[in-house]
């Protein structure tokens, strides 16, 4: 149940029980108003009779106490009146009490023992009534005889009740309003404040911290309103302060990765002269050779070609190289690996025709996207698959597979997170533990027109892309290059 209806009817039945006890004891007090009041006036009736009674003597005015008696009797809510002298065995009475007059002569014999007015609520004929005897006395005090007034007491109860009725509908009027204003009250000023209070939590914990609450009044809700929205804007700070930490780490990490690619460009450098200086050195030497042989057109074309060669080759390393170094921002897109995957084996496709090449795909249907950059992923593939199928050079198998893993990065073994593997693997060459070890240094090539740029460069990417690269071979059985890359979660969007 919720608090305010809870509390409307906790609140309604306190004031019922009591508007209803205040009309109890109104009904009570205004019953009793009504007997003092009626007895006040029987009282005040006999009064009258007993100073008219008193002064005569009743044997010789028998006619007059009659006329007193009947002319009392006649007051609308006077039933009878009867007055009795014992002594002299006289007895006057009211047309009305004709029959069943015993009880109140009863009543007057006992006021006149007494000495003293008595009352009595009875009923007569089924009729509700009110009977007051008194003594009559003489000069010396002694009681001669007494009076008994007797009166109908009906018209107290419809009185009564009509006051019922009237209390009946002030009280239902007074719930009524009262639960009604406990209703909006306990609406305005409990409910809504709650319900605003628990869907502001409900926001706040789906992450929303703009969540603020209407917070104008002074009551204790509205403080915790204020409370509230005081935690969510520290909450906001704190957040805020905490992505500025998160971004400045990133900040920090994209730098140390861009001085340990200069560091690597160092390296590079040195090699690039050796690399370059070669091939150069060959151009010289054929230039050279071909001046002193202007005529020999066979030489001369030979030596092109051996020219055209180096230059290719050199071209080949400074394109490589450049796109290592100056890297442009990569565009980070959703990326199906499958297609890149496909596409590589699109472009390679003459080469693996002419070296008549078994090619296998096993990618699983359901394959989660990665974040990435399309253009970079697809260097990546490309370069392991060239350099599978020119380890592959006397024909062979390759095959490549796609699933997803959920695995540890070897530097966080806790943190377990979904990663798609790529396999491409050859029945090739297979390489030995000293060349595993120096595959992805730059310059290092066992071809003879490798530039051994293609591994590091490629390592580079997928690291760029929160991954990394396996690799198992074995000499003359061939070689396993696993690459994984972390799946897109939906919270993030990211890989
Ligand atoms: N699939 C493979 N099978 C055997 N050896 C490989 C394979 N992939 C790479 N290698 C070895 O790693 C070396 C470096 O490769 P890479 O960096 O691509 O340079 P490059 O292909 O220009 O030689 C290669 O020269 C080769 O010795
Ligand atoms: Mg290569």
């Amino acid at each position: 149940m919720r608090l305010g209806t809870k509390l409307t009817i906790y609140l309604s039945l306190i004031i019922i029980a009591v508007v209803t006890g205040y009309g109890y004891l109104d009904i009570l007090s205004r019953r009793d108003i009504l007997v003092r009041k009626m007895k006040a006036e029987v009282r005040g009736t006999g009064r009258t009779l007993t100073l008219s009674l008193e002064k005569i003597s009743p044997p010789d005015e028998k006619d007059y106490v009659q006329g007193l008696v009947d002319a009392v009797s006649e007051y609308e809510r006077i039933q009878g009146v009867v007055v009795y002298y014992p002594g002299q065995n006289l007895m006057f009475r009211s047309q009305s009490l004709k029959e069943g007059f015993e009880p109140y002569i009863d009543l007057i014999e006992r006021s006149m023992s007494q000495q003293a007015p008595l009352e009595e609520f009875g009923a007569r004929k089924r009729v509700p009534v009110f009977s007051y005897a008194f003594p009559l006395k003489d000069k010396s005090g002694k009681a001669t005889g007494g009076v008994c007034i007797v009166q109908h007491t009906s018209y107290m109860e419809r009185e009564i009740e009509k006051a019922k009725w009237s209390i009946f509908v002030t009280m239902f009027l007074l719930i009524a309003g009262t639960v009604i204003l406990i209703l909006l009250g306990t609406r305005k000023w409990i409910s809504r404040p709650i319900s605003k209070l628990i869907s502001g939590i409900g926001d706040m914990a789906k992450g929303n911290l703009d969540t603020r609450i209407d917070s104008k009044g002074k009551d204790e809700l509205s403080e915790l309103a204020r409370s509230f929205n005081q935690m969510a804007a520290d909450l906001q700070r704190a957040q805020g302060s905490i992505m500025k930490e998160a971004e400045a780490r990133l900040e920090l990490e994209r730098g140390l990765r861009q001085s340990e690619k200069l560091a690597i460009i160092g390296q590079l450098a040195s090699g690039l002269a050796h690399e370059i200086g070669t091939p150069l050195n060959i151009l010289l030497g054929r230039t050279e050779l071909m001046k002193k042989k202007l005529e020999d057109k066979e030489a001369i074309g030979k030596n092109l070609d051996i020219i055209a060669n180096q230059v290719e080759k050199i071209t080949r390393i400074i394109e490589q190289l450049l796109g290592f170094v100056r890297k442009k921002q990569p565009e980070l897109m959703t990326v199906d690996i499958r297609e890149i995957l496909d596409t590589a084996l699109d472009l390679l496709d003459h080469r693996i025709e002419k070296q008549q090449l078994m090619v296998v795909k096993d990618f699983q249907e359901s394959l989660p996207p990665v974040t990435g950059d399309p253009d970079s992923l697809q260097q990546v593939f490309l370069n392991l698959i060239v350099n599978a199928v020119q380890a592959t050079a006397g024909g062979g198998a390759l095959r490549l597979c796609a699933a997803p893993v959920c695995l540890s990065k070897a530097e966080a073994p806790v943190c377990r997170k979904r990663y798609i593997e790529v396999r491409v693997e050859d029945s090739g060459v297979g390489m030995d533990e000293e060349v595993i070890r120096n595959i992805f240094n730059p310059f290092f090539t066992t071809k003879e027109a490798g530039t051994g740029l293609g591994l590091m460069v490629t390592q580079g990417i997928v690291q760029d892309h929160e991954g990394w690269i396996e690799v198992e071979s074995e000499v003359g059985r061939g070689s396993i290059f696993k690459v994984y890359l972390p799946v897109m979660t939906e919270e993030t969007g990211e890989g």
